[in-house]
């Protein structure tokens, strides 16, 4: 049980691969996207050339319609419902939509479950507390208190000192939250280890190969200050294959069984067993992934065979994150200037980078390019896009394929910057973030406003 599984590294995924040298494949652009009759890609009935005026730029612009389908899909693909993995990408708008569209919404600190529940109203705030999964693999005093308080539907605890902290909070004022315990079974997802987290050497979860799994199980079944109400696991992020995903569920049951089956510690606890997100998403033109629906259905099939080997009535859930937002958007970005080393390479700079996506430097992501005024044009040039933060690393895209005759003051765009972009850009060297807007049926509105230089000002102590 606690041998590590490896498994192979992705390569994209074998299916055919789109001409890198082409227009921009549609499949990398969000589910509205059209040209228009001069040549402008439409994303939500809007031109992204009119968008990027009104708004300026960097801006992120999300497809609604995208937006809403995948939640869509995602809630009807797991029997015992979805939630959204708010650290995604999360402003008071996306909390609403991922609520309306049937999704839950997992946060993973007090911040993102104060955005959460101050984007809704009195009673309203109360109901979406209760769909709302509070994680993190360190919650302080507060931040469990405040979860407690707002009545959050389920607490997924990380640790034993998580269990001490509940146990205090519960002599204080005698609530009684429902717990989730994430276990860490041991599979290693394929893909960046900044974001695998199921391989036992993590520092996430109770390990259920160094027998920490059952010591919580037995500890929390027993405890009188929380509902043990089931199990969690997330393996890891970007992960293309949903053999690995089906690998942790069956560990994580084979677990479970029995502990929560009959005559186990927490016999009849087992209401709920999370097997998380990670489903990866394609981002550039060599990468194909499996659809939200295909995971879906992979997973519950297997699902319903272990449960039945067992004997187990738990609901399967699931917390995709990417999968729900990161095609839905693109970036646009104006280009300041052009510099061609000879014999090397162009530099392409823009005016974002770092701060709205630092996941090229965090992880080597790859990402692509595309000029909204000329979408439908090829793209033979190979230029390095960059941005204007004070680092070499601030690559956007280390090979960028582009229309010939790039030249400042032109737009260009990042297709499935969706995810993970806004959400961990930080305003280093004190470049505010982008505004976000979101487009739908002919209409862009501004759901996050541009940051200022006064909004960090306002932080200085003088
Ligand atoms: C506990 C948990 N659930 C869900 C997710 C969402 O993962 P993804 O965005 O890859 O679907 C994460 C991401 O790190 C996570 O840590």
């Amino acid at each position: 049980m606690n041998a590590e599984v490896s498994e192979a590294a992705p390569s994209g995924t074998g299916a055919s691969v789109d001409d890198p040298s082409g227009p921009i494949p549609f499949r990398l652009l969000p589910a509205t996207a059209e040209v228009s009759d001069e040549g402008h890609l439409r994303i939500g009935g809007c031109d992204l050339v009119d968008v990027a005026a009104e708004f300026g730029t960097p801006l992120f612009v999300y497809d609604e319609a995208h937006l809403r389908a995948r939640c869509r899909e995602a809630a009807a693909a797991f029997e015992g419902g979805a939630a959204y993995a708010a650290k995604a990408f999360l402003c008071a708008a996306m909390a609403r939509l991922a609520i309306s569209e049937g999704m839950d919404i997992d946060v993973s600190s007090g911040g993102e479950l104060q955005t959460v529940l101050r984007a809704f109203d009195g009673d309203a705030a109360d109901e979406v507390a209760q769909r709302v999964v509070l994680h993190g693999n360190n919650k302080s005093f507060a931040e469990l208190a405040a979860a407690r308080e707002a009545g959050v539907g389920r607490i997924v605890v990380d640790s034993f000192e998580e269990l001490d902290r509940l146990d205090e909070l519960h002599r204080v004022d005698g609530r009684v939250p429902r717990v989730l315990l994430r276990v860490t079974p041991g599979v290693r997802a394929e893909t960046h280890e900044y974001i695998s987290t199921g391989q036992a050497d993590s520092k996430f979860g109770f390990g259920i190969g160094t027998g920490a799994a059952m010591a919580a199980v037995e500890r929390a079944s027993a405890a009188v200050g929380i509902e043990l109400a089931g199990v969690h696991c997330h393996i890891g992020s970007q992960v293309f294959r949903t053999e690995s995903l089906a690998k942790a569920l069956e560990a994580v049951t084979d677990f479970a069984a029995p502990l929560f089956g009959d005559g186990g510690p927490a016999a009849g606890c087992l209401e709920e067993l999370s097997i998380g997100g990670g489903l990866g998403v394609a981002y550039v033109e060599s990468e194909h992934a499996p659809t939200i629906t295909e995971w879906g259905t992979a997973l519950s099939d297997r699902w319903r065979t272990l449960s039945d080997r067992h004997g187990l009535q738990a609901r399967l859930v699931a917390e995709p994150g990417r999968a729900i937002v990161a095609g839905a958007a693109v970036t646009l970005y104006t280009v300041g200037s052009v510099k061609e080393i000879p014999g090397v390479r162009t530099y392409v700079a823009v005016d974002g980078g770092y701060g709205d996506n630092p996941r090229p430097m965090l992880y080597g992501s790859d990402y692509t390019a595309f000029m909204p005024a000329r979408v439908t044009e090829p793209r033979p040039s190979r230029v390095r896009l960059v941005g204007k933060h004070c680092e070499s690393g601030d690559v956007i895209v280390r090979s960028a394929p582009v229309p010939d005759g790039v030249a400042a003051g032109d737009l260009v765009a990042t297709p499935v910057t969706g995810a993970y972009g806004y959400s961990m850009g930080a305003p280093y060297n004190r470049i505010g973030r982008p505004a976000v807007a979101f487009v739908s049926d002919g209409e862009a509105r501004l759901v996050i406003r541009r940051e200022t230089v006064d909004d960090m000002l306002a932080l200085d102590v003088l």
